[in-house]
């Protein structure tokens, strides 16, 4: 039992630790996003917004700047701390980016069936980042991406089911500090 036990928590750690930049970018464009939308208010051709009000330029660059950061910060750990799984500098840069490209690509298809920004669309509004950074990273990192994750499918595994549980939990709390107008 206690291995098994062991066993989970050691993947947890590992998933979230392989995640970081995305789960840091994700975040921090809610918490500085605002001003400018990306789409600066222009319509698609059936009359909805391109990504709506509530993806912004702030929110997309700063957002990938903190998981950017984050990213560094583990690899500067991973050297002096004897770490040896360590994201490489193109994982850091496409997690980042490709958590905060998958959240407006799902905002864009979002509008295109006519919810409002802001609906709630359960488990893509969860996943849409990990989709995104998963995607990106493959791309431009295959080797770092395979090695990681397409070579552990419990670290796939675990993602998909953490990353909803946790979503779940920073959005409340940050309803609850009245950073974001709806609970999901
Ligand atoms: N945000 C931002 N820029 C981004 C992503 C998010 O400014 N690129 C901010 C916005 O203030 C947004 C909030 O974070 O309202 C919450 O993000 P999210 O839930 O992804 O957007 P929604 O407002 O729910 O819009 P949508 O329906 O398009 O998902
Ligand atoms: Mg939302």
């Amino acid at each position: 039992m206690l291995d098994i036990i062991i066993y989970v928590f050691s993947t947890v750690i590992l998933a979230m630790w392989l995640m970081l930049p995305a789960y840091i970018a994700n975040p921090m464009a809610v918490v500085f996003g605002g001003g400018t939308p990306i789409d600066m208010g222009m319509k698609w051709a059936d009359g909805q917004r391109i990504l709506g009000d509530g993806k912004t330029i702030r929110g997309l660059i700063l957002g990938t700047a903190c998981g950017i950061v984050s990213g560094l910060l583990q690899i500067y750990a991973a050297s002096a701390f004897d770490i040896l799984i360590v994201p490489t500098i193109t994982a850091v840069i496409t997690l980042s980016f490709g958590a905060l490209l998958g959240d407006l690509v799902k905002s864009f298809f979002k509008r295109r069936i006519g919810f409002v920004r802001g609906a709630e669309l359960p488990l893509i509004d969860q996943l849409d980042f990990v989709a995104g950074a998963w995607i990106l990273t493959y791309i431009f990192d295959p080797v770092w991406f395979t090695e990681n994750f397409i070579s552990s499918p419990s670290i796939i595994l675990t993602v998909l089911v953490l990353t909803p549980i946790l979503h779940r939990l920073t959005n409340i709390f940050g309803y609850s500090i009245k950073l974001k107008k709806e609970p999901w």
